[in-house]
């Protein structure tokens, strides 16, 4: 198997989540506080093993990339951006702003990525996004129902290389775990079709 590194970066609002389910992911923790980031971070998994929709094995290290969902704490320059092999766009499944919002974070995403994949960044949805309703433990209290973000999904697809296909959506809670490996496995999946 070859070794490979591969860059996923997180944006969404403020709240949504985002700084958990990187934690979750890298570290298995999960706290119930909040600490606004500030700026970004980033941390790794290593030996990673995903199946590419062929069915080959690759053994990957994953570098996830946090940002800032407070616009006054996001100051990030293109260099945070570029040579991201793959984006979750995250949202908060009780806060509808944060599910209307996700078109002006993918546009932002899109901008300052530029050199990252050549060619492949532009607005045809080529970009391996995936689509996460974060919170899905407080389902009592869900204001964005799935098919919404499901047709989002399909508004927001064009054709790649694999025919054309919605984006990815899942429901995740970096609070239970829930699809939190599954959404990072994807990402990276959908990341190397363009290695
Ligand atoms: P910024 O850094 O400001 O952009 O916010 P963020 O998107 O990183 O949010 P963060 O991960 O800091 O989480 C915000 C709050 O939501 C914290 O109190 C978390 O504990 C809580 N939270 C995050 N994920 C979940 C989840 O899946 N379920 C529940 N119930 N709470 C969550
Ligand atoms: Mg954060």
């Amino acid at each position: 198997m070859q070794k490979k590194t591969l860059k996923i970066v997180i944006v969404g609002d403020s709240g949504v989540g985002k700084t958990s389910l990187m934690n979750r992911y890298s570290s298995g923790k999960f706290t119930g506080q909040y600490k606004a980031t500030i700026g970004a971070d980033f941390l790794t998994r290593d030996n990673v093993v995903v199946a590419d929709y062929y069915g080959i094995n690759h053994l990957v290290t994953l570098q996830i990339w946090d940002t800032a969902g407070q616009e006054r704490f996001n100051s990030l320059g293109t260099g945070f951006y570029r040579g991201a092999d793959a984006c979750l766009l995250v949202y908060d499944i009780t806060d509808p702003h944060s599910f209307d919002n996700l078109n002006h974070w993918r546009q932002q995403f899109l901008e300052k990525v530029g050199g990252g994949l050549m060619g492949l960044t532009d607005s045809s949805g080529t970009f391996p996004f995936v689509v996460l309703g974060n919170k899905s433990d407080k389902a009592m209290e869900r204001l964005v129902a799935p098919e919404q973000a499901e047709e989002w999904c399909r508004n927001a697809s064009g054709a790649t290389i694999m025919g054309s296909q919605p984006l990815p959506h899942f429901e995740t809670s970096a609070k239970t775990s829930e699809n939190v490996e599954d959404v990072f496995v994807e990402a990276a999946r959908r990341a190397l079709i363009y290695e």
